[in-house]
């Protein structure tokens, strides 16, 4: 069996075992210390755009604490891009709301601003506005933030964006994660840095921070004993996680780099297969390429592809299942134009680690062409 590539696997600087040991060193080892400190103000100097960082167990928890302070309750009803991984939408579940899906466009394969507003208005004539808007910059591609800010702002509600897939990215040289009224980062395993499990929730004023860390630090008063008049959360990210995260941020502009030319690999590897399309970057959008994706002609054509990779050893996935599709959404309501389900059927995502070495790359291409040359 040929050694497995895997789609994105950690990839550490080596940094990242100083800070650690600096934790222990210094006995630091609770969700707390410098090392959270730390990694908070290199992210808030890596967006700028004056946010505010507070380090979280995931991006998960982010998005939850966020729809929270939108004060989003029983009841309410949340917008969300059905194209997406479900953790953008379970949160809204987890308040007792009801997620609303709404199809991608094709330019960026995120939330159709079109379609947004048809939804938006039919929500209303039905009796209830919205909540929240969450748009998602999928696999690094910037979403179309001026048309989705601008209707939010028509409308008067809050978005926000769910930048998991898309630290590095920026749209017209803005960065990524700090569009939304609240921004999410993720630092899951497979994501461009990792702090093997995490994440961040970027907040446009401090008090909006200090409401988070007191919510994901179990909703502690001010008092000498444990005064609680708020339901808690146990949110706040490790002070030894922070440490890989420190070592991690050393390395994030060049893991962009790493993960574009991948992506450059690929199309000019392809350009002679008029089988395979790529995403291309609309004006304004600089994506990270967190996963390079291609789109075959066809559901049997992206699963055949897909096995024969599997036969290498080769790890590729199909595009995300859009949530009107899971089993668990499928009674929530939903505004379709046909986009994600065909990228579904279509897309595939290749193997895209800033770690890939030529010898993979080339295996992987090699194994892309033997199967459409068999
Ligand atoms: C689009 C998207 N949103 C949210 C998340 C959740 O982040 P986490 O795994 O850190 O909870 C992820 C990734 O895992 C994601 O890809």
């Amino acid at each position: 069996m040929k050694p497995k590539i895997w789609l994105s696997s950690p990839h550490m600087s080596g940094n990242e075992q100083a800070y650690i040991k600096e934790a222990f060193d210094s006995n630091w080892v609770a969700p707390l210390g410098p090392n959270v400190n730390g990694f908070e103000i290199d992210l808030q100097s890596y967006l700028k755009e004056d946010r505010y960082v507070a380090a979280l167990a995931s991006g998960t928890s982010a998005l939850h604490l966020s729809l929270i302070l939108l004060g989003v309750a029983n009841g309410d009803e949340v917008i969300c891009q059905s194209k997406t991984f479900s953790a953008s939408a379970y949160p809204i579940v987890y308040q007792g709301a009801t997620p609303i899906f709404v199809d991608s466009e094709r330019e960026t394969w995120n939330m159709c601003p079109l379609q947004l507003e048809i939804a938006i208005k039919d929500r209303i004539a039905k009796g209830k506005t919205p909540k929240a808007i969450i748009a998602v910059h999928l696999y690094g591609m910037p979403y179309k933030v001026d048309e989705i800010n601008q209707i939010a702002l028509k409308y008067d509600i809050p978005v926000i964006e769910d930048s998991a897939e898309a630290l590095g990215s920026n749209y017209k040289g803005q960065k990524c994660g700090t569009f939304g009224d609240f921004s999410i980062l993720s630092f899951n395993g497979n994501k461009i840095i990792t702090t093997s499990g995490g994440g961040a929730l970027v907040t446009k004023t401090l008090p909006q921070k200090e409401k988070a860390v007191f919510l994901a630090t179990q909703a502690r008063d001010h008092a000498p004993h444990y005064l609680h008049s708020h339901i808690g959360y146990n949110y706040r990210m490790s002070n030894i996680i922070a440490g890989i995260g420190r070592g991690q941020m050393t390395i994030l502009d060049s893991h962009v780099a790493k993960r574009r030319s991948n992506h450059q690999f690929y199309v000019d590897a392809f350009k002679d297969n008029k089988n395979i399309i790529f995403l291309e970057e609309p004006e304004g959008c600089f994506s990270n390429r967190w996963l390079s994706c291609i789109l075959l002609d066809s559901k049997s054509t992206r699963e055949g592809l897909r096995l024969a990779l599997e036969n290498e050893n080769i790890e590729s996935r199909p595009l995300w299942k859009p949530m009107h599709q899971q089993p668990i959404f499928k009674d929530a309501p939903n505004y379709l134009n046909g986009v994600s389900d065909e990228l579904f059927e279509k897309g595939l995502c290749l193997p895209s680690g800033s770690n890939l070495t030529d010898i993979e790359r080339n295996r992987i291409v090699k194994a892309v062409n033997t199967y459409f040359n068999s």
